[in-house]
C-alpha cells in the first residue's frame, strides 16, 4: 500500500497526470505549481483555457502561501465542512500559476475527504490542480470505468477507488467580492452553508456580481441523447423510443426504458446515482430522454442544476 502511494505521488511530482477518486467525482490531477503539467489537463479534456481549475490540498494548513488572505467566513465554512465536498474561492497569491486560475486573481481551494485523494496529495507534498476527469462539457465520472471510457490513454495513472460516495461535484462558494456568493450547488447543501455563515446569494449569469466562472454558464454534463426536463413524464408513457428518468418510483407502470434515481425519493441516493444513470440511459441510443426534476431543496438543487445544464443544446 505504502509503495503504491509513493508511485502515484512520484507521477505527480514528475509532472504527469493522475486520475483519482474523490468523494464527489473522479478528478484529473497534476502538480498545481507546474504550469506545463497543468496545461496537459486542459489539452486532454479539451477544456477552454478560460475555465479555472480547483486546487486540492490534503489539509487546511497547506493553504498558507497560496492565498492573499482567508476571510473569517471562509475559514468558518472550511472548519465546518472540510475535508469534504466544499470549494472556496479566495484571492490568490503570486505562487499559483495563471494557467490554473485562467488568469483570474482568485483561486478555488478544496480539501477532499476521500482517503485515496488525501493520501495522494499528502504523499506528493504538493497542491494538486484537478477538474473532473471527463471531456469538457460532458457528465462528470463517478467511477473509474467512466474515466476510462472518455480519457483512456490520456493520463499516466488511474487510481480505481470504486464509486464516488456523493456523486455530484463540490459546492463552490466565493469570498472575493465582499458577501459570499454560491457559484455552484453541490455536495454541501445551501441550507447547511447558510446555517454556518448566514445568507449567501446565488450567482447569476450576466448579473451584477463581477465574477467570472465560465464553467457555470456553459452547456455542461451533457449526454449525447437530447434530454428534456418535464413534470409530465406520463405524456411519454407508451413511447418505447423515449428514455424515462424518474426521481422517485412512479405509481403506475411505464413501458420502454425506465430508470429511477431513488426508489423512495432519497436525495443522497439520487445524487449518487445521477451521472451513472444518465450514462446508462444515454447508451441505449434513444430518440430522447425525459426526466423528472428533484424537489428543489438540499441536494435536489444540485441535481436540478446538473439536469438543466444537461438539457441545454
Ligand atoms: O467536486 C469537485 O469539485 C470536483 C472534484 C474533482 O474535486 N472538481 C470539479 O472541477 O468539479 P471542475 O473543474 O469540473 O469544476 C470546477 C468549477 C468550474 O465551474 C470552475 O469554473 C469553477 O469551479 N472555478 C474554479 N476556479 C475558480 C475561480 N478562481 N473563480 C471562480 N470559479 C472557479
Ligand atoms: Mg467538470
Amino acid at each position: 500500500m505504502e509503495k503504491a502511494v509513493i508511485t502515484w505521488a512520484e507521477a505527480i511530482k514528475a509532472g504527469k497526470l493522475v486520475a483519482f477518486p474523490t468523494e464527489t467525482v473522479y478528478g484529473l490531477g497534476a502538480n498545481a505549481l507546474n504550469p506545463t503539467a497543468v496545461a496537459k489537463i486542459f489539452e486532454v479534456k479539451r477544456r477552454p483555457l478560460n475555465d479555472p481549475l480547483i486546487v486540492h490540498l490534503c489539509s487546511l494548513d497547506r493553504i498558507e502561501g497560496l492565498v492573499e488572505d482567508l476571510p473569517e467566513a471562509a475559514e468558518k465554512l472550511l472548519d465546518a465542512f472540510s475535508p469534504g465536498p466544499l470549494t472556496v474561492v479566495l484571492r490568490k497569491s503570486g505562487i499559483v500559476p495563471d494557467i490554473v486560475t485562467a488568469n483570474n486573481p482568485t483561486v478555488a481551494i478544496r480539501i477532499p475527504s476521500n482517503r485515496i485523494a488525501r493520501n495522494l496529495i499528502r504523499a506528493s507534498g504538493l497542491p494538486i490542480a484537478a477538474p473532473s476527469a471527463n471531456l469538457f462539457g460532458r457528465s462528470s465520472p463517478t467511477s473509474a470505468e467512466h474515466v476510462k471510457a472518455q480519457l483512456s490513454g490520456k493520463y499516466a495513472l488511474l487510481i480505481n477507488g470504486g464509486a464516488c460516495r456523493v456523486g455530484v461535484e463540490s459546492t463552490v462558494v466565493s469570498f472575493v467580492s465582499g458577501a459570499p456568493v454560491l457559484l455552484r450547488q453541490g455536495g454541501i447543501e445551501k441550507e447547511r452553508i447558510e446555517a454556518v455563515i448566514g445568507s449567501v446569494s446565488d450567482w447569476k449569469a450576466g448579473g451584477t456580481q463581477a465574477l467570472e466562472s465560465p464553467g457555470l454558464t456553459a452547456k455542461h454534463y451533457a449526454p449525447e441523447t437530447p434530454l428534456i426536463i418535464t413534470e409530465n413524464i406520463q405524456e411519454f408513457k407508451d413511447r418505447e423510443d423515449v428514455g424515462k428518468l424518474f426521481f422517485q418510483r412512479p405509481a403506475e407502470d411505464y413501458s420502454g426504458p425506465v430508470l429511477v434515481l431513488s426508489e423512495d425519493g432519497d436525495l443522497s441516493e439520487a445524487a449518487f446515482n445521477l451521472y451513472h444513470f444518465i450514462r446508462k440511459i444515454d447508451e441505449l441510443n434513444l430518440k430522447f430522454i425525459v426526466v423528472e426534476p428533484a424537489p428543489d431543496y438540499g441536494l435536489g438543487r444540485a441535481i436540478n442544476d446538473r439536469l438543466k445544464k444537461a438539457a441545454m443544446t
